[in-house]
């Protein structure tokens, strides 16, 4: 049976002040004028909270650059979910997130790209560091709950040590280590961003001591490199079980990056309500469970841990988006990953294809 999703992820918008290279954003980015209007958001937010959603993540791009952001949250909020904010930070004022704990917010999730703020800036594409640092003061001067993340790859792995001092300077509660995934713009600059393994090797101790030191203080979660793997990431927890992702422009996705897979209808909440959508649509049922599965997966002990891999990678690097996970040692695509590897791992970095703005 379709249990309900508990979490939506509201992508209010794909307008961001920052032009990260590793954004799993899809590269054809939402333009303003497509973006859903407030009352169409909050319908969203009520047919979400009626389907069962209980966590609201406010994200984007960059959610701040909605006006209505405030009516947004207070709306989510009013509903009885738990709000969380997904920002970079910029745009944030005194003034702003007094408001926005008026309305209830409950969360915030602040992006970082470094601990060194040359390369923090020059990984934004902006000069954004400093601006973070005062936004995470602003937070906790207002105590509200802070998960820092950090996206990791090529350019800034060996300050691993750094970034995690960084979080606790800023008072993180949480802190997400995220080796890149790549989707989106990502995807078009892996080869820039993919780290060596002797990078991942020496940052894997790092994470532990810091684990271990920090233990009660600040959670560290760390999400490994998932291309140097054997097995693959149960990504979202299995296909359409948790979460659902609203676009900017209405479209309904059962992961942020499912928009890659192009032989699946598109869904939109302008047509649809999320019920129907959730429960009843060819795109959420494509990959639910295990019946789909082929072999290796079918008859492999694993299928209940991981689902099989990545639906999105598996379209990515095969064509088929009900192919194992080639991430996985037991697919016969294992050898594309392997290729990728050889061939892209190398010591100099290409020119990163900066984020594009909307
Ligand atoms: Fe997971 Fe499928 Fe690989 Fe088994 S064969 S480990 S279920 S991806
Ligand atoms: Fe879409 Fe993994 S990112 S299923």
């Amino acid at each position: 049976m379709t249990e309900a999703p508990l979490g939506l992820l509201a992508e209010l918008t794909h307008r961001c002040p920052l032009h990260c290279p590793y954004c799993s954003n899809p590269i054809e980015l939402v333009q303003r004028a497509d973006e859903l209007d407030t009352a169409t958001w909050q319908r969203v937010f009520d047919e979400g909270r009626e389907l069962g959603v209980l966590q609201v993540h406010l994200s984007g791009g960059e959610p701040l650059a909605r006006p209505d952001l405030p009516q947004l949250l207070a709306h989510a909020s009013g509903l009885g979910c738990y709000t969380n904010l997904v920002t970079s930070g910029l745009g944030l004022t005194a003034e702003r997130l007094a408001d926005l704990v008026e309305r209830g917010l409950d969360h915030v999730q602040l992006s970082v790209q470094d601990s060194d703020p040359g390369n923090a800036n020059l990984i934004a594409g902006v000069k954004g560091y400093d601006r973070k640092l005062a936004a995470a003061a602003l937070i906790k001067d207002a105590e509200l709950p802070l998960t820092v993340n950090a996206v990791l790859h090529k350019a800034n792995l060996d300050n691993i040590g750094g970034i995690i001092e960084l979080a606790e300077r800023m008072g993180a509660d949480r802190l997400e280590l995220a080796n890149t995934q790549y989707y989106g713009w990502a995807l078009r600059n892996r080869a820039a961003l993919l780290p060596t393994r002797e990078q991942l090797a020496a940052a894997g101790p790092v994470v532990q001591q810091a684990k271990q030191r920090l233990d009660g203080r600040m959670e560290i979660v760390y999400v490994v490199a998932d291309y140097h793997e054997a097995n693959p990431k149960p990504c979202m927890y299995g296909w359409g079980a948790r979460q659902l992702t609203v676009a900017p422009n209405g479209d309904v996705l059962p992961c942020p990056a499912a928009s890659v897979i192009t032989t699946l209808p598109v869904q939109n909440v302008r047509r649809s309500s999320l019920a129907e959508i959730w429960y009843d649509s060819e795109t959420f049922n494509a990959y639910r469970g295990t019946e789909w599965m082929r072999e290796p997966c079918r008859s492999c002990p694993r299928k209940e841990i991981d689902f099989g891999g990545c639906r999105c990678q598996a379209f990515q690097l095969t064509g088929d988006a009900a192919a194992t996970d080639p991430v996985c040692t037991l697919s016969p695509d294992h050898g594309l990953v392997q290729d990728i590897l050889g061939a892209e791992i190398i010591p100099v970095r290409p020119e990163l294809a900066m984020r594009r703005s909307v």
